[in-house]
Order: structure tokens, then sequence, then C-alpha cells
């Protein structure tokens, strides 16, 4: 059993979470979410005694934890070697093989350099590490990020059975409503427990806020009301009387008021984005005669044929490592065809987001790297970069402070400052908090233009409203059917 009592975190002077109680214990299947940068990984990381609590209290009894942190590096080692470490006796070996089949681990090879592995894989590689300490609490920090679609739902019956007590952080809707039994919410430097999946959640959440708001609207009622009172009982004429009604009074506002207050609720939210396109419909936007790409030896895809127009959304879908990134690249000329011709249409802007966001100065602060990347007017920076959500103090955060939600944000903020008739998208929505992947979601179905959009989430796929799946499993172009 885990049993936090009166926790609280802070960065400097910045609390992250404050005074939370509660309990983890009974093989729960428990969901944490939360907006970007409210403490999710914080809290992971005091409870599995990576960063400290700067204040309360932790106990924990009879259990051993295994954590998997949101980004992971390995040693340049060989994944025997590697997984070696986390064993008692080398004899025990045949541990590490019997985890890789249970995970469905395919080829697996402990002479592969792990660095070579595809994201997938390093994910199982990280879950084994986990499960050889045989831990009774799993403590997984956003595993779909890793996952390509049929891993996620791999990974879902997979949890969904193992008796464990399973804590996992995630922004992805339909895998939260198919594992877990419980949703915890980091809101207002709290936590909030609604037993259910993602769906009740979200509908008690919607409850709660209602209950919020009509409390706000009655504290600000009996205020008006006590101030009122005060300004009345001063007026008696009669000086005794008067006296021991304003002591009343007064002793009510500080009991009734100030020991009481209410905030109204804000929950803050991306605003909308536009991108603008007059593309027409008909136009020709992106054609692949003949595409395959090889890196050496190894086929990564062949003989692909497909054609993009005006207002067409394309879903760009295949298993980790078939080759959508490499696809992506091929387009933006980042990458070179091994055969075949890549046509683009004549005079249109090409927007590009790119999977993994490595070009932003980590030390830089979020006001300088976005007035150098946009060269935007310094006093118009604070106003856009408000609208994703960053206040006049943190634009002054250094880059590397951010959360990887965060982070994912400002790159997508830089990004929608300029319009594009071809949107290249690859994982958009990779980290970002649920609230801003609705916004995203609805920029997108409004737009204009032409989409070609990488994503293993199949909630925000449909959102999306795409027309068309380009399966690179099957070589071809389809229209998209629902799940
Ligand atoms: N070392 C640090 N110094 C200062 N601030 C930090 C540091 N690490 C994290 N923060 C801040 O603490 C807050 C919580 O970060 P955390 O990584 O826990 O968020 P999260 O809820 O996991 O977000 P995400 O959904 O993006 O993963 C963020 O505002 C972040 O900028
Ligand atoms: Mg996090």
């Amino acid at each position: 059993m885990i049993t936090a009592k009166n926790l609280t975190k802070a960065y400097g002077d910045q609390e992250i979470i404050t005074n939370v109680n509660f309990k983890i214990g009974g093989s729960k299947k428990i969901g944490l979410v939360g907006k970007n940068g409210c403490g999710k990984s914080t809290l992971f990381k005091v409870l599995n005694g990576i960063e400290d609590a700067s204040a309360g209290n932790l106990e924990i009894q009879g259990e051993v934890f295994g954590y998997i942190p949101q980004e992971f590096s390995f040693p340049d080692e060989l994944v025997g070697e590697y997984l070696e470490k986390q064993l008692d006796s080398v004899w025990d070996f045949y541990k590490i093989e019997a985890f890789a089949s249970k995970l469905r681990f395919n080829n697996f090879d402990p002479y592969q350099k792990i660095n070579s592995m595809s994201e997938g894989q390093k994910m199982r590689i990280k879950l084994i590490e986990a499960l050889l300490k045989d831990p009774t609490t799993l403590f997984i920090d956003e595993p779909t990020n890793h996952l390509d679609i049929e891993g996620i739902m791999w990974f879902e019956s997979y949890v969904k059975h193992l008796d464990k007590n399973i804590v996992m952080i995630s922004h992805d809707r339909s895998f939260l409503n198919h594992t877990v039994d419980e949703i915890w919410e980091i809101d207002k430097k709290q936590i909030f427990r609604f037993v259910g999946d993602y769906d009740f959640y979200k509908e008690e959440k919607l409850k709660l806020i209602n209950k919020w708001d009509q409390e706000y609207v009655l504290f600000l009622k009996k205020k008006a009301q006590l101030e009122t009172l005060l300004e009345n009982v001063r007026k008696i004429k009669d000086g005794k009387k008067r006296g021991s009604a304003v002591e009343s009074v007064k002793k009510r506002i500080v009991r009734e008021i100030e020991e009481n207050k209410k905030e109204k609720y804000e929950s803050k939210k991306v605003k909308d984005i536009e991108f603008k396109s007059e593309v027409h419909l008909s136009k020709l936007m992106l054609r692949f005669d003949g595409v395959s790409k090889s890196y050496g030896e190894k086929e990564i895809f062949k003989d692909l044929n497909f054609e993009l127009r005006g207002k067409e959304k394309v879903w760009l879908y295949g298993p980790n490592g078939a080759g959508k990134s490499t696809i992506v690249k091929i387009v933006m000329g980042l990458e070179k065809p091994t055969l075949g011709n890549v046509t683009l249409g004549n005079n249109i802007n090409i927007g590009y987001f790119s999977q993994v966001q490595s070009n932003l100065v980590s030390e830089n602060t979020l006001l300088e790297e976005f007035i150098e990347k946009t060269g935007i007017y310094f006093g118009k920076a604070f106003g856009y970069l408000s609208k994703f959500l960053f206040d006049k103090d943190s634009v002054q955060k250094k880059i590397w402070q951010l959360s990887p939600g965060e982070r994912a944000r400002f790159a997508f903020a830089i990004f929608a400052y300029k319009d594009y008739d071809l949107l290249i998208l690859d994982e958009p929505d990779n980290h970002l908090d649920i609230e801003t992947k609705e916004v995203i979601e609805k920029s997108l179905s409004e737009f204009n233009g032409t989409l070609l959009l990488v994503s293993h989430d199949r909630y925000f796929v449909e959102m999306v409203g795409v027309d068309k799946v380009l399966n690179l499993s099957d070589g071809g172009i389809k229209s998209f059917e629902r799940f």
C-alpha cells in the first residue's frame, strides 16, 4: 500500500501540487490525466524517489516499484547486456526471453544494439526491465507515445490482465476507456478521483465544474449580502448595539467569506487556430510515382504510387518502422528516394511539423526562441504566445524546463504562426493534453487545404475527419472507414 499524506511539491517558489492525499493498492488500474505541465510526471518522480517532495509524507508498505519514464534514453549497449544488469544471476537469463515472448517481442535478439531499435521495441525493453524486478506496482508515463496502433491495442489487453497496481499517465482517450478502473486528475494543484473510465470522468468533471460555478455564484451573493449588512449595522444609532452588531457581522464575514473563499473555476484552453488556404479542389498537391526507399540492404517500402489533391485529408498509416517519417522526409526533400519520382504542386506553401522538436535551443527562453524562429516583432510575441497559454511569466522559462507536452505546444505555436496549403504533420498530437488536441482537431477538421497526417491516436484521427488512408502495409490509398 502506498499512502501519501499532505504531499506538496514545488520547483523554486512555484508549487506544482499542494497538500495531496491518496492511497494506491488493491491491483487497481489508474489513469492519471491533466493538462500539460500540471505535474503528472513530477508526481511519478516523487513517488519513485527521483525527486524529493517539498513537504508531507509518503508511506510505502510491502511494495516493489517498476517505473517507465515519459522520455528515456539507453546507453550504447546490446539488449542482452543492458537487461542482464537487472538479473540477480546470469542463470536467470531465460526470464528475459520469457518476458520477451510474453510481450510479443518479435525477432527478439539479445545481440542487437538497443539504439538501433524502433520506439515500440524500446518501450518493450523498458517494460521487460521493469517486470524483471517483479514489481507490485507499475508506474508508466505515457506508454502510448511510443507505440503504433497495433502496439497500443496489444498493450491494452496486456495491461488489463496484469494483476498489479498500475498507474498510467495518458492523453489517449480510447486507450484510457479500454484500460482503467479509475481516472485521477491533477487540477488546481490537487488530485481528483473518479471511479470509472475516461468517458465517465468527462461527464462527472462537467458536473463538478457546474457545481463549483454554482457555489461561486452563491459565494458572491453571500459576500454582497454580508457587506450590505455591515454597512447597515454601521448606521445603528445606539453606540453599544452598533458595536456588538458590527462585531458579529465581521465575525460572520471572517467565517463565511474569508475562511471559506471560493474562486471562479477557469479552465484555460489554447485559442482556436486557423490555417488559411485557398487551394482549388482539383489542384495537384503531391504525387508519388513508383517511389521506393532502401537504407543499404534494408528495404523500407517499394513502388509507392499515390496522389493528393486540393482539399483531401489523408491519414498516413503503418506500423512502427514502416517508413512514415521517411515518406514525410522525402516530400520535404530531406531524404532522397532510391527509385521513382516525387512531384509537388506549383506555388503552394508547405508546412511540415516534425515528430521530434530537436531544433529548439534548450538554453533559450521561450520568448527568445519564438522571436528567433518567427521574426515576430517583440511587442506582439506576448499576445500571440498567450493564445497558446504561455503567459508573461512562462515565456521567461528556458526551453529545457518545459514538460514534453508544453514543449510540443510551444513547437506548434511556432508552426501555426504561418499559413499553409499543404500540411504535413508527423504525430502533432504526441504529448499534447486532451484539451489542446481538441483545439488542433477542430482546426484541422476546418482546414481548407490538403493534409497528410501521421498519428497513432485513433480518436484524434476520427475527430480530424480524414477522407482517405494511405496504408503502408498494403501500399495503396483507400477511403477511410471508422474503427
Ligand atoms: N527542473 C525544473 N525546473 C523548473 N520547472 C520545472 C522543472 N521540471 C519541470 N518543471 C515544471 O513543472 C511543471 C510540471 O512538469 P511535469 O513534467 O510534471 O508536467 P506533466 O503534467 O507531466 O506534463 P506533460 O503532460 O507535458 O508531460 C511544468 O510547468 C514544468 O515546466
Ligand atoms: Mg509528463
